[in-house]
């Protein structure tokens, strides 16, 4: 694996590879000293020029345990805002040479744009606009698996707004080619057409998506990526659609996850973003471990002697 684009271009074998390593790097972080030595002497740069928590500081960790140098550029403090290209900042990193490069963006298509114009370093897409968000699927998967054993005829509902999210592409992608059932719903208005080819089934109902669900998979409305109004008001949206302690109720005793940033009291209630059955915190923990099974791999493939001797 040169780069991660994206669940699309990833194979089953690849994936479950990554899932299967996880693990261990997961043991790292337990370690007096949670390092290893996989990525000594290369350069991991972030370049983040979308808001971001969980997944820059995710990267981070995860690069620095693998004893990587990082180095992050975000809009606030780039050229970007000096009317720089997108692709010359890119470019000027790269005469940095890092040697893997992790890139969030509003544009998408972007990172395999950055693949093709930059041959030196490797591309990890952090989440391209509303297209792929192959690292956070990979962790959701990873935190479905763990907990429920297998995702082989598992039921997987995703809920909320499908339209503008670049999560639901990739976990819809990734869990139906690991032989989950994935389900989705979600206001009218939100739910592109479609969505059979991205291997998920679409509910107009949300309690009928929820029917029965193994996981439920909740996402925010992304009000950054809309241009119209897709909704009548916050407290309707919650009043049809939120995940409620009633609506949880009816799936299969089903874990909860969200990949952040959380709306309480919009799609979900704080009763249930809170309860037992949420993992929310474990998918933020898992992702540390997962992005560091993603980084070795890439490395694996193009550092051999160093990495590895
Ligand atoms: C998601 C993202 O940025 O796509 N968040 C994340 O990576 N944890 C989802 C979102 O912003 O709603």
């Amino acid at each position: 694996m040169r780069h991660l684009l994206g669940i699309r271009g990833l194979s089953r074998e690849e994936a479950l590879g990554i899932l299967d390593e996880a693990p261990r790097f997961r043991d790292v972080a337990e370690q007096p000293v949670p390092r290893v030595p996989i990525l000594v002497g290369r350069t991991v740069t972030l370049l983040f020029l979308e808001p971001s928590t969980r997944t820059q500081a995710s990267f981070q960790l995860a690069a620095r345990r693998l004893s990587a140098e990082t180095l992050t550029f975000s809009p606030r403090s780039s050229s970007l805002r000096k009317g720089e290209t997108f692709l010359d900042t890119a470019r000027t990193l790269t005469a940095l040479a890092p040697d893997i490069l992790v890139v969030r963006t509003s544009e998408a298509g972007a990172p395999a744009a950055l693949a093709r114009a930059l041959p030196g370093a490797s591309i990890v897409n952090a989440g391209d606009g509303a297209a792929e968000h192959p690292t956070q699927a990979l962790l959701d998967a990873f935190t479905i698996r763990e907990r429920r054993g297998a995702l082989e005829r598992l039921r997987v509902a995703i809920v909320g707004d499908l339209l503008h999210s670049r999560v639901f592409r990739s976990n819809a992608r990734l869990l139906s080619m690991l032989g989950a059932e994935v389900r989705c719903s979600g206001p009218p208005t939100l739910m592109p057409p479609g969505l059979e080819r991205l291997g998920a089934t679409p509910f107009l109902r949300v309690e009928d998506a929820l029917e029965g669900a193994d996981a439920v998979m909740v996402l925010r409305i992304q009000h950054e990526r809309m241009h119209a109004s897709y909704i009548p008001s916050e407290r309707e949206y919650f009043e049809e659609f939120a995940l409620t302690e009633p609506r949880l109720a009816r799936t299969n005793d089903a874990i909860v996850l969200h990949p952040g940033p959380l709306n309480r009291g919009v799609e979900i209630s704080s009763e249930v973003a809170d309860g037992s059955a949420s993992v929310i915190l474990e998918q933020v923990r898992n992702g540390v471990a997962v992005r560091m099974a993603i980084l070795a791999e890439i490395a694996r493939g193009r550092f051999p002697r160093k990495s590895h001797g």
